[in-house]
């Protein structure tokens, strides 16, 4: 199993290219189920999590060709509608085959992803939908079947919470039912804009999508398409946060500033100089000490559970004390313990945690739990003093395309092992 050793301490300078969305790039895989007709992608995110996407799409019956610097998907026959275990297992987003291919062949059957780390994760709200799009919907031997033999028909659905993977699994079951379907308390991420863009390429008809009520016309059939992923803006806000840890003037490029306003607003109240200097470019710099700064997550627009990690790594080098309230994820504070081994001083009640900082880290053999308390070590590990080795790096690898390399360009020390 890989490690990264990092020494701490080393200022980064310079301009980090951020990679295409894998949040965005996941359902959009997903969605080239929906059509016979060839769908090419642009910026496909090299990370693990796509790779996986890749082997279930190769399970199902997808053609997936590889060029410059994009793919090609065809699905001209669909020959297993199904999502095994030991692809669900490694990834709870394999979940969003289903709403495709019981809208494209009637039939789904996908293993349910079980807990997870960072909580339960249940996909019941996905399935509730579906029953109202007129799928019968049964369990057994740990796997959902849902059935629509005559097809699905829209229907007007409010989900009972936001969920972002639901919103898109919905959306693109409802593409291809009879009629119009109404999704209310939809998420309002980039990336299921993102996703619905892509849709309309195919010939979806949608509407709303961007605000909580989402409008689709179901059509007979969609075509091909060509589409390139947005940015990832979790990627950029994790350089930024490093960059103002330990930066000494950084700029992420090819990202979408709009979709980072809750992050970098927070950054400046932080101490932060923030500047644009292209359309698509963000730079941070430290211009005052570290201020101690409350955040809260949110669905979007507000501030992302995907950051919370990094913002508490980034708070221990803060002065004063920072409330950090997790609203989204059960379970989502599994980097305290690790962070604390480096010399962090984290009280934790329930979903609130209290970093007393500013404290002096120093490196340690930490461990990795999930994706983004892995991005959390990992900045604790640049500002600390001496050797970090981060095991279990594969965390890491399921959503950072080369983040040893990206990191190492701009004046880091680390080093896979
Ligand atoms: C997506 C993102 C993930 C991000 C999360 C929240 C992808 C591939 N992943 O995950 O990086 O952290 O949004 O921004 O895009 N819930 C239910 N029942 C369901 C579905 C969800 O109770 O059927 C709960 C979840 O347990 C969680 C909350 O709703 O507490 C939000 O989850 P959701 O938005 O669905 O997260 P994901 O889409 O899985």
């Amino acid at each position: 199993m890989d490690n990264f050793v990092i020494e701490g301490k080393h200022t980064l300078t310079g301009e980090i290219p951020i990679s295409g969305s894998k949040n965005a790039a996941l359902p959009a895989l997903a969605a080239t189920v929906l059509t016979e007709d060839t769908v090419i992608l642009e910026r496909i995110p090299e990370v693990r999590d796509v790779w996986t996407m890749m082997r279930l799409l190769k399970h199902i019956g997808v053609c997936i060709e590889q060029s410059d610097n994009a793919y090609s998907f065809k699905s001209e026959l669909i020959s297993l509608p199904e999502a095994p275990y030991n692809l669900v297992k490694t990834m709870r987003a394999s979940s969003l085959v289903l709403g495709p291919l019981i809208a494209r062949t009637g039939r789904a059957r996908v293993s349910m992803p079980g807990g997870c780390a960072i909580g339960a994760r249940p996909i019941d709200l996905h399935m509730n939908a579906l029953e109202q799009l007129g799928a019968r919907i049964t369990q057994d031997h740990g796997y959902v079947e849902a059935q629509a033999p005559d097809g699905l028909h829209g229907s007007n659905i409010r989900f009972e919470r936001v969920t972002v993977t639901g919103t898109e699994d919905i959306m693109m079951a409802a593409v291809l039912a009879r009629g119009e379907t109404v999704l209310e308390n939809a998420a309002l991420e980039p990336e299921v804009v993102d996703l619905a863009n892509l849709l309309k390429k195919m010939g979806a008809l949608i509407e709303g999508e961007g605000t909580p009520t989402i409008k689709i016309q179901g059509v007979d059939r969609l075509r091909s398409a060509h589409h390139a992923i947005i940015a990832d803006r979790i990627e950029a806000g994790t350089f930024l946060i490093a960059g103002l840890a330990v930066g000494h003037g950084l700029t992420v490029t090819g990202v979408h500033a709009a979709h980072l306003e809750a992050v970098t607003e927070k950054m400046s109240q932080a101490g932060a100089e923030i500047s644009y200097p292209r359309e698509d470019a963000i730079y941070v710099e430290p211009k005052e000490p570290l201020r101690a700064v409350d955040i809260s997550t949110q669905e979007y627009p507000g501030f992302p559970t995907d950051m919370q990690a990094q913002w508490m790594a980034l708070m221990t080098q803060a002065n004063g004390k920072s409330q950090i309230v997790e609203n989204i994820f059960e379970n989502r504070f599994m980097h305290v313990s690790e962070l604390s081994r480096m010399g962090a001083k984290i009280s934790l009640a329930g979903n609130h945690a209290s970093v007393h900082g500013k404290t002096t880290l120093s490196g340690a053999a930490v461990m990795a739990s999930d994706l983004r308390a892995s991005a959390g070590l990992l900045i604790a590990a640049l500002a600390a003093s001496g050797e970090t080795v981060i095991d279990r790096v594969y965390h890491i690898d399921r959503g950072y395309e080369d983040i040893e390399k990206k990191l190492a360009a701009v004046g880091a020390h680390i080093r896979r092992v």
